[in-house]
């Protein structure tokens, strides 16, 4: 935490807060570069039509709409501390919950699978996260989580880019974020859970790929701009540079590495099957 009182100290008021104006944009392209890989890794969890699942940190909604769509005789829960951009057509298996996570209880047991993306690296109690998850599940279910590790700043070669990132660096950790250590770490901390048949999958995020990620990036860049600029953190033309950069395509750069993480919790005699 930072004892700069200018800056956020959670995520709904901080760097990609949803007050901010293309907030929804981002997490359509955020939907965009990551729903084929979450997929493909829940494919991996034992889906089944009966499925009960939890996914925290909804943001826009698309995976629990999936998930709801693969289990429609289960149930999936979609919680997310600010839902105004859960919405879509109706799913008889799906429940829209705006709550702070850290605040929510289920019993024991309740969910066959859990998931979360781009979310347990703010929540300011993500470690003991993990063991509520590990007590909600039910015996052989599985926690799946992505969560990013960010280039350190430091290694970028365009100083006004050096300097934009060291900015982001220091308002992610004001606000409790945890954009690289976290997820780094994570395959192991599943494992100290209880976590067995721990599996890892690690995505390289390159902007000036000129897909998907590069508009991500550049939005990215815009949102956490505004703030930074708005708080004096950045001066604006450095922010118009570096935005100038990624648009044109003319910075290459790995921005991150995207962990995904997954395990399932022991059957009671020890084994992992069904
Ligand atoms: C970066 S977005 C990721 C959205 C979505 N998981 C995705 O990958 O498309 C993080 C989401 O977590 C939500 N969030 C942050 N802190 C939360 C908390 N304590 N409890 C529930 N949701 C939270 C935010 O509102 C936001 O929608």
């Amino acid at each position: 935490m930072s004892d700069d009182p200018t800056l956020a100290t959670d995520y709904h008021t901080g760097l990609l807060s949803k007050d901010l104006p293309h907030e929804r944009d981002r997490l359509g392209l955020l939907e965009q570069w990551g729903d084929p890989e979450s997929q493909a890794v829940l494919a991996q969890c034992g889906l089944h039509p009966a499925s009960r699942c939890l996914e925290i940190g909804a943001g826009a909604g698309s995976i629990a709409r999936w998930l709801a769509g693969q289990c429609p005789d289960g149930w999936v829960v979609a919680v997310d501390s600010d839902a105004r951009y859960l919405d879509g057509p109706p799913q008889p298996a799906l429940e829209w919950c705006q709550e702070d996570i850290g605040t929510l209880e289920f019993d024991d047991d309740s969910f066959d699978l859990i998931h979360s993306r781009m979310t347990f690296c703010h929540l300011g109690n993500r470690r003991e996260m993990l063991d509520r998850a590990f007590r909600w599940l039910r015996p052989g279910g599985w926690l799946a989580i992505c969560d990013p590790m960010l280039m350190p700043a430091s290694a970028s070669a365009d100083p006004d880019v050096r300097r934009f990132f060291e900015a982001t660096e220091h308002a992610w950790t004001a606000q409790g974020s945890d954009m690289a250590d976290w997820a780094r770490a994570l395959p192991a901390r599943l494992a100290a859970a209880g976590f067995t048949d721990v599996s890892v999958r690690a995505r390289a995020n390159v902007i000036g790929d000129g897909g998907v990620y590069d508009r991500l990036a550049a939005l990215n860049i815009e949102q956490e701009g505004g703030y930074m600029v708005e708080r004096g953190l950045v001066p604006a033309d450095v922010h118009g540079r570096v935005l100038g950069l990624v648009r044109s395509s003319r910075l290459v750069e790995l921005r991150s590495i995207t962990l995904y993480a997954w395990g399932r919790k022991p059957l009671p005699d020890g084994s992992a099957a069904h």
